[in-house]
């Protein structure tokens, strides 16, 4: 279905919801793990990798997911195709990992060979089966495959929402971006021991912002008064911050403010301003002002088509089910969950860490993981450890974010837990467990006996 921008909904509101339970169950239970399965993860769009991660024909992309394996496969004409991982004879995994294929997939039992295009080549003995020779006839199952923002996607589904209207309107907030263009500093699976769901709750809501992310309320507005936090009834959802210091929260005297060294950046002195309240007005004003005036000089080409709230703000974006897209002017931060294929309890915690070529800068700030060289970065796979295990991120936002995860599933686990007790600018978090609800067909997990 399509939804256009204008059936936004107030994502504070919670006169939205219909108050379905959020209890421990839905976070621990192989019984609801399964549900989701079948009902939501059958059924949606789901990110194979980079549309730059494929440059010839013959490279593909494998993406596991839970016990299923998908092969995106360039073809010689450079549009992509998609298929499940699983040889058509027999069923072996074809494919361990993303490479690039040479004359098409062999497999490694009997050695059938498949083209690019899916289509079985050559078979040994092809005389000997009783519907006749199956090369030319034979073809690897296919799935939908389709590319948005530089990203591909795949569906299971056969005959779902196309992905455009899968991802409405998201595709029309985000027109003015040049995705495509985007290049990928820093790229990093971790293993975290949390439900999947633990990460769209999370990105669901700033509330938590002040208490985990200190760091934060100087560089992004965190009052809930001055932010835009919005759904829609395809379950996609942001909220949208003005990047400036909330007037509610001083630094003190003497201390580096991130706002200033923006300002310094952009040729704005920080000291020209009467007060504290004026600088965060006026100068975010005057900074949306510097950035459209001399944008073009400094090379930040990526601006030619932002809009004056692209420009300043932060557009903290939430893709149903598993997906957040941070859009900053500079960065876009891409974070997934996906379930782990036996235990509800984990999940696997994907991190890209995204930025726009500029002309002349050699080393990005990542937001995530610091400075990085403005290149693609090799794929990084590591188990959280308590921390120990991603060095490269300790201290940012999501490593804090991370750091909650283990707690918050033991909480889970407990029979005190019974449901969330949200504030209106929450309601996101319930909405999400609402549309993830029906799609499930389940409205309460009392079924439910794990
Ligand atoms: S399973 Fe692939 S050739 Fe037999
Ligand atoms: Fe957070």
């Amino acid at each position: 279905m399509k939804v256009e921008v204008e059936h936004v909904l107030n994502g504070r509101d919670s006169s939205i919801l219909r108050g379905d339970v959020i209890d421990g169950k839905r976070y621990t239970s192989r019984t609801f793990a399964k549900k989701e399965w079948q009902g939501l993860w059958t059924k949606i769009w789901h990110v194979a990798g980079r549309v730059n991660e494929l440059e010839e024909p013959g490279d593909y992309i494998v993406h596991n997911f839970m016990k299923e394996s998908v092969i995106v496969a360039m073809q010689e004409d450079r549009e992509l195709k998609a298929f499940y991982n699983a040889c058509g004879h027999r069923g072996l995994r074809l494919a361990e990992q993303s490479s690039s294929a040479v004359g098409g997939f062999h497999c490694p039992y009997h050695g059938w060979l498949w083209g690019l295009d899916g289509v079985l080549k050559s078979a040994q003995d092809p005389e000997d089966f009783t519907a006749g020779n199956p090369c030319g006839k034979l073809t690897l199952q296919s799935l939908r495959c389709d590319t948005w923002g530089g990203f591909i996607w795949y569906t299971m589904d056969t005959d779902g929402p196309d992905l455009l209207d899968y991802l409405s309107p998201i595709p029309q907030l985000y027109k003015n971006y040049p995705l495509e263009s985007l290049v990928r500093v820093f790229w990093m699976r971790v293993d975290l021991p949390t439900n999947w769901k633990f990460a769209t709750d999370n990105f669901s809501e700033s509330y938590h912002t002040r208490t985990a992310h200190p760091q934060v309320p100087p560089w992004i507005d965190q009052d809930y008064w001055t932010s835009r936090h919005e759904v829609w009834p395809s379950g996609h959802g942001r909220t949208v911050q003005p990047m400036r210091p909330s007037l509610s929260d001083r630094l003190p005297d003497g201390e580096v403010h991130p706002f200033d060294q923006i300002m310094e950046y952009w040729g704005l002195d920080p000291h020209a301003y009467d007060n504290f309240e004026t600088k965060v007005m006026q100068g975010w004003l005057d900074l949306k002002n510097k950035k459209k005036c001399t944008w073009r000089e400094r090379g930040y080409d990526h601006y030619a088509n932002l809009n004056d709230e692209q420009l300043t703000d932060s557009l903290h974006t939430v893709v149903f089910p598993n997906i957040t897209i941070s859009f900053l002017p500079d960065n876009i931060v891409f974070f997934r969950t996906e379930p782990h294929p036996d235990d509800p309890e984990k999940c696997f915690f994907d991190l890209w860490c995204m930025a726009y070529p500029v002309a002349g800068l050699e080393t990005v700030e990542s937001i995530m993981a610091g400075p990085q060289p403005m290149e693609e970065a090799m794929f990084q796979y590591r188990d959280f450890d308590d921390g120990a295990g991603v060095p490269e991120i300790e201290g940012s936002i999501v490593y804090q974010d991370m750091m909650l995860a283990r707690a918050l599933q033991q909480g889970m686990n407990s029979q005190g837990y019974t449901d969330s007790n949200l504030a209106g600018q929450e309601s996101r978090v319930r909405f999400f467990h609402e549309l993830l609800n029906d799609y499930i067909d389940v409205h309460q997990v009392s079924g439910c006996t794990e």
